[in-house]
């Protein structure tokens, strides 16, 4: 923010249920009195909400950091979204709260890919109190083992799985599940990619150029060093398939 125009803001609704309180993001709680890692829960307008740590979770560094609007980051609530690589559930606890909320009132979909089966453990518990979240246990690349449970093409899919080949596994998905002119999330670690000797920049740089020749625009390459280093988070749309 430039010197002259800087003012106290109070929070800002990102969605009906996120919000930004100065550099602070909150997702109103789906399921009121529980946290799900240990995140504070604090009340605004009489809601519960939980904070969403930008050190556990890409996406919610990445909003803090886009140069663009914060907001161009996150679906419609009540839309279907393709997440590989949902960990422990920290990011995938965040969304399911936007684009599902308590009990599912917005009727979103929210299908969550892991391949570990303790994160699968975790994220099975979860869904049993947060309807909308539908757990898979599988291999990204493996479409056809759990492809049936998304039968219609989506307009979002979100990777972060942090192994070689990040990004073919993550055009190859598109390909497969998004819906040209679907927005499509990929979290880069560029330590997990084969190193080429040429450097960080170098490697973020092949990264981009690869996906714009594979049919994508790059909205955005959004830097994520302080919250994740050594990460990038690419905001892209899917032009054809
Ligand atoms: C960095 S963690 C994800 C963290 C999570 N996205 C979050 O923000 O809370 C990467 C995850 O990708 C999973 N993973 C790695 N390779 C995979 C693959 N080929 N298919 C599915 N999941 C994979 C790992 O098991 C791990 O849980």
């Amino acid at each position: 923010m430039g010197g002259g125009r800087q003012r106290r803001r109070g929070p800002r609704d990102l969605s009906p249920t996120v919000i930004l309180d100065r550099r602070t993001l909150w997702t109103q709680n789906a399921v009121p009195g529980q946290a799900v890692y240990g995140e504070s829960l604090r009340k605004f307008s009489g809601r519960e909400h939980r904070r969403w740590d930008p050190t556990r979770s890409k996406l919610g560094a990445a909003m803090l950091r886009t140069r663009d609007d914060p907001a161009d980051l996150l679906p419609e609530p009540g839309t279907s979204l393709l997440y590989l690589g949902a960990g422990h559930g920290t990011s995938i606890s965040h969304l399911h709260d936007h684009l599902c909320g308590q009990g599912n009132r917005f009727g979103g979909r929210l299908v969550a890919v892991d391949l570990a089966p303790r994160c699968l453990r975790e994220l099975t518990h979860m869904a049993a109190s947060r309807p909308g979240l539908v757990p898979v246990l599988g291999d990204a690349r493996q479409h056809s083992a759990w492809g049936i449970l998304v039968p219609r093409k989506v307009d979002w899919l979100f990777q972060d799985v942090a192994q070689a080949g990040q990004v073919d596994m993550f055009v190859a998905a598109c390909r497969r599940f998004l819906n040209v002119g679907g927005q499509g999330l990929l979290s880069l670690k560029a330590a997990s990619e084969r190193w080429t000797g040429e450097g960080e920049a170098a490697l973020f740089a092949g990264v981009e150029e690869q996906l714009v020749a594979a049919g994508f625009e790059v909205v955005e390459s959004i830097e994520l060093t302080g919250y994740e280093d050594n990460h990038r988070l690419y905001h892209v749309t899917m032009k054809e398939a």
